[in-house]
């Protein structure tokens, strides 16, 4: 095992009607106005908001609500969000929905107790120097934001989507109740498992590091995964599946599935430059290119794509190449199984893009050739210019 720190302090509230525990919460962790950032509307049609609303006030809490995240959240917004909270006196911030709601909620937490221009953060250009407290009620099993260190925003712009990593991002507490996901769309519910899938994906997927507790756990949880997504996603009123697929949620982003090793991302990084140019969803925009990663990086360690195939897909094939070949097949037909993109044509609905697209994707991908990514396959811009390829068929 190679040194770690485990920092994961989020008190989850699990279970059916648990988001009336928003309010007493807030008080526990001293807070007494606080912000509620919520998406597009189906908290609010849900009945959701009002009842988080209601939990506040039971308990004291002066409230104020903003609406309007857009998924793949925008920077404007959450610029708006730092303006009212500013106004308010917020000294909490709560998101109640998905990976956007919750995102632009940490990034109103961070800006409102820190100077200068929100955008520079997630340049770093600047240290975070605190935040307010965040709390998430989450409405989709998928980003893990609930209990992660990360806030993803697209600065609209400059056509960027970059992450913040940093431990004010992790949430004081967060509400995970199933039947808030009952309303959600197939293809969402498909999105999220995928994203869940891939968060640990690629923290399995990393230079030999000898974990046979972490390897245990990540199996364990993308079985779990690849069982219930596919049962959630054909009734997400079955509250039985959603459980099983929103507390991997949660795990699978903490950092338990990845304990003791380096981490990849490569994926990631490879999908959020078409999510920041064609706003795809996220799952989706993973879906699309990991066949052909896993395809492009088989060779730099085919035994451990052996050990996936075997442990997680139970596939008995001696061969280690034709049992990680078979493993990388049963993955991708996966996501095709549930609805999802497994090529760049098919993402965004067009014939295969132009070699100069790819190269304009891959130079994006590297910060204008500022940085490489991964480290199961350390990749550059050719590297990262041929999996696009790869992906564009
Ligand atoms: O906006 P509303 O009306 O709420 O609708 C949303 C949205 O259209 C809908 N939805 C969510 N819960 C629902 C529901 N519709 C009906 N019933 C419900 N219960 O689903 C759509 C997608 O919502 P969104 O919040 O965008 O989904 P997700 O949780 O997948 O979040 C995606 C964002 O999180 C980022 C992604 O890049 C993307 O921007 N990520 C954040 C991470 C983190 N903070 O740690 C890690 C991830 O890797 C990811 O990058
Ligand atoms: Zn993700």
């Amino acid at each position: 095992m190679q040194e770690f720190t485990f920092y994961s302090p989020t008190k989850v509230l699990f279970g059916p009607d648990a988001e009336w525990q928003v309010g007493q919460e807030v008080k526990r962790f001293g807070g007494t106005r606080a912000l509620l950032v919520y998406g597009g509307g189906s908290a609010v049609k849900s009945g959701l908001l009002g009842r988080v609303e209601e939990s506040l006030s039971q308990s004291g809490i002066a409230h104020q609500a903003l609406g309007g995240v857009h998924p793949n959240p925008l920077l404007s917004l959450a610029q708006e969000g730092v303006r009212q909270a500013q106004e308010f006196g917020a000294d909490f911030v709560i998101g109640v929905g998905g990976g956007s709601a919750i995102d632009t909620a940490k990034a109103i937490a961070i800006g409102a107790v820190n100077q200068g221009p929100l955008w520079d953060y997630w340049e770093q250009k600047r240290p975070v120097a605190g935040a307010l407290p965040v709390g998430a009620v989450t409405t989709i099993p998928a980003a893990g934001s609930e209990t992660s260190d990360s806030a993803v925003l697209t600065n609209q712009e400059i056509h960027v989507k970059r992450g913040l990593s940093c431990d004010e991002n992790r949430p004081r507490f967060a509400v995970l109740n199933p039947r808030l996901c009952a309303t959600l769309p197939a293809y969402q519910v498909a999105c999220g498992a995928t994203d869940i899938l891939m968060h640990t994906l690629e923290r399995y997927f990393t230079p030999p590091a000898q974990n046979q507790l972490t390897d245990e756990l990540a199996e364990g949880l993308m079985r779990t995964v690849l069982h219930n997504g596919p049962l959630a996603v054909q009734n997400p009123a079955d509250y039985q599946p959603m459980s099983e697929l929103m507390w991997c949620g949660s795990i699978s982003h903490n950092g338990l599935t990845g304990l003791g090793a380096k981490k990849d991302f490569s994926n990631h990084q490879i999908g959020h430059e078409l999510s920041a140019r064609y706003d795809v969803a996220h799952g989706a925009s993973l879906s699309a290119v990991w066949g052909a990663w896993a395809t492009y990086c088989l060779p730099v360690n085919p035994a451990r794509f052996a050990r996936f195939a075997r442990q997680v897909w139970g596939i008995q094939e001696s061969d280690c190449q034709a049992a990680a070949q078979a493993g990388i097949r049963a993955t991708v037909d996966w996501f095709a199984s549930l609805g999802l993109p497994t090529s760049l044509p098919q993402l965004l609905g067009r014939g295969p893009l132009a070699e100069e697209e790819l190269h304009q994707l891959a130079v994006g991908v590297t910060y204008q050739g500022k940085r490489t990514i991964g480290s199961f396959r350390v990749l550059g811009e050719q590297e990262i210019f041929e999996i696009y390829r790869l992906a564009n068929r």
